[in-house]
């Protein structure tokens, strides 16, 4: 073993997870272990993990391929499974793959560091109960990136969508302190970072005595008016006026709005459990559109849930062509053990699955091209992120409504904030060049 233990850890699945995986690595530093990006220098080699379809799983047992020839190489290092996998396998996980010595779920991590002790000494462990009050307010996450920053400002959900595992893995609501979230951002303009995004499974339902969503991100946005703040995810159920007053009101706020549909058909939604129609959803982005001016938005769809017909499916393709969001995250269908849909059969054959989902696609990404098209001619301000991953001569960054823009670098650094004239689009990526800094 290393005098100072080394650690190692890989992160799937959503933005939550990354934000964990910073608590995670928080806790294990405070306990003395140190922090590697290099698996074979690892003495703990942690993965967090992701349950919300089959794919992520599969996508994570092919990881753990790769761990358990590690661990025959080094047979000292502890492997460890953390998240919702670990939360919804729980002990069969460990049975079924007898190299891993712990199954942590996201709930327990201020654990970690005893359990990964008793492993060292052979002992495994399992430890997945699920909390109504744990939040790691108190803990600072160990962040690397310098420019953007999570910060998770609730956990859990009791939304009990009928298709989704997450009210199962993460548990309950419950709300940070708004104190504590804004301490945090503080803390976080002071180290120079320049974006926060609150992150909370349905940050509609925060609540902190009398406090809501609204006046968190409010009081978020007071802290420095040249941090960004974003947001995610929203309930088209939940989603207040005072919130979208809120984001039309504070400049830094950025004009972006991530509201998940999931159908188009009133039969399918009520059958999800998703408590709106397509009428409520459509109306409600049309005062959104029409509060917030430059408004972007984007949408989650889910092709192929139980029962679905060719009827339901042309209304999803109907509201995607309404909507006109400006982006849409697309999914199969994948039926989760445990949940209400698991019980309604997965009776939609996979290849109409696909189909389904390919045509959803195809005529979202006509529909962003077309928005991404309307950009050309404009000036826009972009938080420059990186190098593009395509030319080292070129940046890459975001403008505030979340689009991203590629354009010749030209002595900007990464951190800043640049002014960019846009001359072509396609349907993912804005392009273009820097007309001043500032
Ligand atoms: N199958 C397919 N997609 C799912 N999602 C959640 N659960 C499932 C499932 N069982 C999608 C929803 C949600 C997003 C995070 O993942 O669209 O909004
Ligand atoms: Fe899952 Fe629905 Fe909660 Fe989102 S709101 S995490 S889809 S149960």
């Amino acid at each position: 073993m290393n005098s100072t233990p080394k650690i190692y850890l890989e992160t799937y699945g959503c933005q939550m997870n990354v934000a964990d995986s910073e608590v995670v690595l928080s806790v294990m530093n405070q306990a003395g272990f140190q922090r590697t990006d290099d698996m074979s220098q690892a003495d703990v080699v942690l993965v967090n993990t992701c349950a919300v379809r089959d794919h992520a799983e599969e996508r994570i047992y092919g990881r753990l391929g790769a761990f358990h020839a590690h661990k025959k190489a080094h047979p000292g290092v502890v492997i460890g499974v953390l998240g919702c996998m670990a939360e919804r396998l729980r002990k069969n996980l460990m049975e079924s793959e007898s190299f891993v010595d712990l199954v942590v779920g996201p709930d327990e991590y201020r654990r970690l560091p005893q359990l990964v002790d008793n492993a060292f000494s052979g002992e495994k462990g399992i430890a997945v109960r699920l909390s109504r009050v744990e939040n790691y307010d108190d803990i600072v996450p160990l962040r690397t990136d310098g420019i953007s920053a999570w910060v998770s400002v609730m956990r859990g959900c009791d939304k009990f969508c009928t298709f989704c595992v997450v009210p199962f893995t993460r548990g309950r609501e419950r709300s940070r302190s708004l104190a504590g979230v804004v301490r945090e951002v503080e803390l976080l303009a002071q180290q120079g970072f320049k974006e926060v995004s609150l992150l909370g499974q349905n940050v509609n339902s925060y609540r902190d005595g009398d406090h809501d969503f609204a006046d968190l991100l409010a009081a978020v946005a007071q802290v420095d008016q040249e941090m960004r703040v974003r947001f995610m995810t929203s309930h088209p159920q939940d989603m207040s006026d005072k919130l979208i007053a809120i984001i039309a009101g504070q400049s830094n706020v950025c004009k972006y709005v991530h509201l998940p549909v999931q159908s188009g058909s009133d039969r399918i939604l009520q059958l999800m459990n998703r408590t709106y129609s397509s009428d409520h959803y459509l109306k409600l982005l049309e005062r959104i559109k029409r509060d917030i001016p430059g408004v972007s938005l984007s949408t989650d769809i889910i092709a192929g849930f139980p029962t679905e017909t060719e009827e339901d499916h042309r209304m999803t393709l109907d509201l995607i062509r309404t909507a006109e969001c400006d982006g849409a995250f697309t999914f199969k269908y994948s039926p989760r053990e445990n949940t209400k849909a698991w019980h309604m059969g997965d009776d939609v054959p996979e290849e109409i699955k696909t189909r389904r989902l390919n045509e959803v696609i195809e005529i979202q990404r006509a529909i962003s091209y077309k928005r991404n098209q309307e950009m050309i001619g404009q000036n826009v301000q972009v938080l420059v992120e990186d190098v593009s991953r395509k030319s080292a001569a070129d940046l890459c960054g975001r403008t505030d409504t979340n689009k991203m823009v590629v354009f010749p670098r030209n002595g900007s650094s990464v951190g800043s904030y640049i002014q960019v004239a846009i001359q072509r689009a396609n349907s993912a990526t804005l392009f273009g060049s820097e007309i001043s800094s500032n």
